[in-house]
């Protein structure tokens, strides 16, 4: 069915339905993992944490721990049953740590009592002896010092020094760029409970059960088959929860497992924001090569990430970080150097984008130094960067870009957000005004969707349907605002021909659907819906047969919809053709699976396709500076962004706004700072500033692009929505960059965050 074909049937797919939870969520009824009800012989759990950032645990004494009010138990490294590790991919992560401790925050042992203000107080009771070992505090000082946590990585096509040794300009820069706090509204959290017989039942609030599941089985020394992980829902993830949930998680049965009681652990916002990683923070130096016309000749990148003490996901986000130091334009000559920095500062991991806003964040830096350089528009040298179509159009990692959407994108922004005109007004206001100062930029989005590693590429389902014809849906995705849930409840509806209303959306459950990758990479609804909907059609197909077969007419003449059967002359309702099946022994129930198709990656040699498509999109922000204080405010947004043919606009748009304004707090309000001994100052929202409503642009205006199908056959020529607007709001940083830029220094020298600090820094550093 084509989008006009759904319409006149009433399908519930393509249509703005609002979060299937949305009136549990205003309402205070939306139960997450804290608000689950509590057994009756509850524990909560407390982390005694690191107070140095880097020393060898010379002797700990709990004693004072264990004679607290209401403490139960406590637990060191020692006690663990299993294996001390919570790293997801390499095993380099204790759990708590064993003999030495290698950042400020790292729990070394946990205390289990009967409240929570018990477990807390408790836990500040510790007598530990340290013998301080040095830190390694920024990515630079790791690279001097050849500390990694994995291996460097190059990316190198065409003969990048002789293309910039031979362009007839060239510049290079050092630019650095901020980290982030996930900063969900719900902190991490894990409630853990006995079951019969040495099982465990986990909740946690979890973008990957399946992982739980695993690590939780290891650490209390059992087996997958021993350990369930169900996740209703999870408040705000944005990557944070993709592997860190799984040490909270971890924590909480250890416990459990010692005190054979239920254990929850809880991470108030201060030991969240310290205990736990965040997006890297990158030192990149380019040295790009370019002609009069602004195309780039040849660029070498040279980026050092700030990945902490362990791995976690810093492979795959570097990696991330190098496909997409392309952005939307074609490289002929480039190599990307990827150091993986170890440092004494916590463990680092996903964030919305995944690597690839920082990739782009540099080469749309080069990009407009280019155009600043040249007296350019920078719109003008981003165009003329652009991959082509049929010509031009291969990656640097040899994908070919076959689904380029850039200029019809672009033109439609330029033309909608009246780019040309307001430029010109800016540099009117600019001309008339001394201290506040206009900016206005539009950068593009090119974001690869699919995990780069292709084994995650794979989602399972599972659809019951019941004798009074409603559904029980169960998917491997987890729902964490996005809005996945109810996209996927709609593409089963569409598939049984019932209303939405017919379908009870459930926890994810590793019992139900096992395996499952994390609810990231954008391509939730990608491959659930796929899944989902391959389950569903096995109970329809099997349910057409029986009509025929019931009713003597053709399968091809029958056919679902608007909640009833028909079956050549006959139609009945979709329940009554359900009791008939059950009555004649039809199977309702039915698992899906899908594997992403297409795909394939080698990373040894760093060839093949590991994305199935891009999702496009642009953003043009315009902003006003105070030159004497660095305030600044995002006046007027506009945006074009790609969903395909959308599952549900209205989610989209959530997405959308929210991706973007979440990019603007990365780069222009939030800012992490360690002090020299490695202790993270920024640890509540009284020092960290992520956006609020009163920052939203006035002016706000969002476009999902039209009649936009996905050349690839995704789930209803849909595509992923959920990190690539994140990247508009590069936009923003450029718009600050050009108010501040003069005729005398049109290159300011701005760091990521753009703070008022920093648009100072930048300011001062442009007087002579
Ligand atoms: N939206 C909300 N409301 N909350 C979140 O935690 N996470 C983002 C994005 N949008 C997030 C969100 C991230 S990092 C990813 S990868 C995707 O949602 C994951 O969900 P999806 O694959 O279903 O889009
Ligand atoms: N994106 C997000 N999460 C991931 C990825 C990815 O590409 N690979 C592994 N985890
Ligand atoms: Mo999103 S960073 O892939 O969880």
């Amino acid at each position: 069915m084509d989008a006009t074909a759904r319409k006149a049937r009433k399908a519930a797919v393509g249509t703005a339905l609002p979060h299937d939870s949305a009136h549990l969520h205003v309402s205070g009824r939306a139960a997450y993992t804290d608000d689950l009800p509590e057994p009756r012989d509850l524990l909560h759990v407390a982390v005694g944490m690191s107070a140095k950032a880097h020393a060898r645990l010379r002797s700990i004494d709990l004693s004072d721990v264990l004679d607290a009010e209401g403490v139960v138990d406590v637990c060191l490294a020692a006690d663990i049953p299993g294996e001390n590790n919570c790293g997801p991919i390499v095993h380099d992560e204790e759990i708590l740590a064993a003999d030495t401790v290698e950042y400020v925050g790292q729990a070394i042992f946990a205390v289990a009592a009967r409240t929570v203000e018990q477990a807390r107080r408790a836990a500040q009771l510790a007598k530990i002896e340290y013998e301080e070992l040095e830190p390694i505090l920024d990515p630079l000082a790791a690279v001097e010092k050849d500390s990694f946590v994995l291996p460097s990585e190059t990316l190198t096509r065409g003969d990048p020094a002789a293309a910039i040794t031979g362009a007839p300009r060239r510049l290079q820069r050092r630019i650095t760029i901020g980290g982030q706090d996930q900063f969900y509204l719900e902190g991490h959290i894990s409630m853990c409970t006995p079951q019969e017989d040495g099982g465990l039942l986990v909740y946690s609030s979890t973008q990957h059960p399946d992982e739980v599941q695993h690590l939780v089985a290891k650490a209390t020394a059992r087996a997958a088959k021993d350990v369930v992980c169900i996740c209703r829902r999870i408040g705000g993830a944005f990557g944070g929860k993709e592997s860190q949930a799984a040490t909270i998680a971890c924590i909480a049965a250890l416990m459990t497992v010692r005190t054979g009681r239920s254990c929850k652990l809880r991470l108030d916002r201060d030991v969240d924001m310290i205990m736990t990683g965040k997006r890297h923070d990158f030192v990149v130096d380019y040295d790009v090569g370019f002609d009069e016309t602004g195309r780039i000749r040849g660029i070498d990148f040279s980026f050092a990430s700030r990945c902490g003490i362990s791995a976690d996901l810093s492979g795959p986000v570097n990696d991330r970080m190098m496909f997409h130091s392309d952005n939307a334009y074609f490289l002929d000559n480039v190599n990307i150097e990827s150091h993986r920095c170890k440092t004494n500062t916590v463990s680092n991991t996903a964030f919305r984008g995944f690597g690839g806003p920082q990739g782009m964040f540099a080469i749309e830096y080069a990009i407009d130094d280019i155009a600043r350089t040249l007296g350019m528009d920078p719109l003008e040298v981003r165009r003329r960067n652009y991959y082509g179509v049929g010509e031009r159009d291969v990656t640097h990692y040899g994908q070919t870009v076959e689904d380029n959407i850039l200029d019809l994108v672009t033109d439609k922004l330029e033309t909608d957000a009246d780019y040309r005109r307001r430029r010109a007004a800016v540099r009117e206001f600019n001309r008339a005004n001394t201290v506040l100062k206009r900016g206005i930029a539009l950068t593009p989005v090119k974001f690869g969707i699919s995990f780069t590693s292709t084994h995650l590429n794979q989602a399972g389902a599972l659809v019951h349907v019941y004798r009074d014809g409603t559904v029980h849906l169960n998917h491997g995705g987890t729902e964490m605002g996005q809005g996945l849930y109810i996209k996927v409840a709609q593409v089963v509806a569409d598939e049984l021909g019932v209303p939405v209303s017919a379908i009870r959306i459930n926890a994810a459950d590793t019992s139900k659907v096992p395996n499952a990758s994390a609810t990231a990479a954008s391509s939730g609804s990608d491959m659930n819906g796929k899944a989902a909907q391959i389950a569903a059609r096995k109970i329809r197909t099997r349910l057409t047969e029986f009509a025929a077969r019931h009713f003597s007419v053709n399968e091809s003449a029958v056919d679902f919809g608007d909640g009833r059967v028909s079956a050549g002359t006959e139609t009945l309702d979709f329940a009554e053709l359900v009791q008939l099946a059950w009555f004649e022994r039809v199977s309702l129930s039915a698992t899906g699976f899908y594997k992403t198709p297409k795909i394939n990656y080698d990373r040894s040699t760093s060839s093949g396709r590991p994305f199935f498509y891009y999702a496009y999109g642009a953003a043009v922000t315009e902003v006003v500076v105070d030159t004497l204080t660095g305030e600044n405010r995002i006046v007027r947004v506009d945006i074009v962004h790609d969903c395909g043919d959308s599952l549900n606009p209205a989610m989209d748009l959530g997405q959308v706004e929210g991706g973007f304004v979440q990019g603007a707090g990365w780069l222009t309000s939030e800012e992490l700072w360690w002090n020299d001994a490695g202790e993270l100052q920024t640890h509540a929202p009284s020092t960290y500033k992520i956006p609020t409503c009163s920052d939203l642009a006035p002016e706000f205006n969002v476009t999902l692009l039209e009649n936009a199908a996905n050349r690839e056959d995704t789930i209803y020529r849909s595509k992923a929505v959920g990190e690539p607007p994140f990247m508009l709001a590069i936009s923003v940083f450029h718009a600050i960059r050009d108010a501040i830029a003069t005729d005398g220094n049109p290159l300011p020298a701005l760091d990521a965050p753009a703070t008022p600090e920093a648009i100072l820094r930048a300011i001062e550093g442009m007087k002579p």
